[in-house]
């Protein structure tokens, strides 16, 4: 366990001397790592770095709000942030491919990065989240030799972009980064959040992505995050065993949680009439790594509660199924 005061000490340090008087442009997604990412290059270097915040469409319940009063408000970086949700939902239309989809949402980043790089004309670095298991998964090969799964926040940086690389998460787990973003002060329940890709909703919406399904999805899976934060995480008495560190509820007690859009329609009954709605499957496992991971055991009352919750006030969403797998061999998201 490092000395966290003396380790953001170096880090600062290691970023200043790497970057010199030289401006730097981050990609901020709202997640974890590319946010502890910012505000530890702005302990750094402060006005030099300018994180553009790109608005895909893809993003969850109330994202862009939250991380502009974070960024911007609270901790006074400098945020642009860019409406793109109709050139990526252009791009993407008729497009069901997973991995097609990936390389679509990592251009058009890169795309909205070069426009807005060409504008800080003093910009010559790239700082990216990149944390090491995304680079260890991204190295892995799959058995006939594809790349298992491209992370596009890793490595697929064009020449063209023209900046050098600074990623000063690269040798942290998880868990230290999450350390690391409470000691730079940014809010304990945005640090404990779970993680959420690059390419967000893009990859929970199965085959091609619309607008429309990014909606309800995003509805659908505000209600599972609620009803787990605010179900308390019973911790069976064990004489001797301090439950102190014990998870207070079940989004503290789960790694992952989400809600995953199938765009396939199944019948149901509403009072007298017949429906014929969208289905949306529940994701939540438990994992130390993410390499492994294996399906939480969540308490009926609060599986049937979402459930109700989602059905009865998302219009265009019938059914809710729980998903049952454990990595390997699914993986935890569904693309
Ligand atoms: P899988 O689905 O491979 O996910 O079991 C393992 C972890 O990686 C995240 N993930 C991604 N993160 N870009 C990202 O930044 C991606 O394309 C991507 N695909 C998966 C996933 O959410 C989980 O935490």
């Amino acid at each position: 366990d490092w000395n966290m005061p003396d380790y953001i000490g170096e880090a600062v340090e290691k970023i200043r001397a790497q970057v010199g008087t030289d401006d730097v442009i981050l990609g901020l997604s709202g997640g974890v790592d590319s946010s502890v990412a910012a505000a530890l290059i702005h302990r750094a270097i402060g006005d030099q770095l300018t994180c553009v915040f790109v608005d895909h469409g893809l993003l969850r319940k109330d994202e862009g709000k939250m991380v502009m009063s974070m960024f911007e408000k609270n901790l006074g970086v400098k945020v642009i942030r860019i409406d793109a949700e109709d050139q990526f939902m252009g791009h993407l239309a008729g497009v069901n491919d997973p991995e097609q989809k990936r390389k679509i949402i990592g251009r058009e980043f890169v795309e909205v990065f070069q426009v807005e790089a060409g504008k800080l004309t003093n910009a010559k670095w790239l700082a990216q989240g990149t944390i090491y298991p995304d680079v260890i998964e991204s190295a892995g090969k799959g058995k006939k030799g594809q790349t298992i799964k491209s992370h596009h926040n890793v490595g697929g940086l064009p020449e063209t972009l023209n900046l050098k690389l600074l990623e000063p998460l690269r040798e942290l787990f998880k868990d230290e980064v999450r350390k690391l973003g409470v000691a730079l002060g940014l809010p304990h329940d945005m640090v404990y959040r779970h993680p959420f890709p690059g390419p967000g909703l893009g990859v929970r919406i199965l085959g091609e992505v619309k607008k429309e399904f990014a909606d309800l999805l995003r509805e659908a899976d505000a209600i599972f995050i609620e009803e787990l934060r605010n179900t308390p995480f019973e911790v069976p008495h064990v004489p001797g065993i301090d439950a102190g560190k014990a998870p207070l509820n079940w989004y503290e007690a789960t790694s992952q949680a989400f809600a995953v859009f199938l765009p396939v329609k199944s019948v149901g009954v509403m009072g007298d009439g017949r429906t014929y709605e969208y289905v949306v499957a529940l994701r939540a496992v438990q994992t130390l790594d993410f390499m492994t991971a294996q399906w939480a055991h969540l308490p009926h009352a609060l599986m049937g509660k979402v459930s109700n919750r989602i059905i009865n006030e998302v219009r265009g969403i019938n059914r809710v199924v729980y998903d049952i797998s454990g990595k390997p061999p699914a993986t935890i998201e569904w693309e």
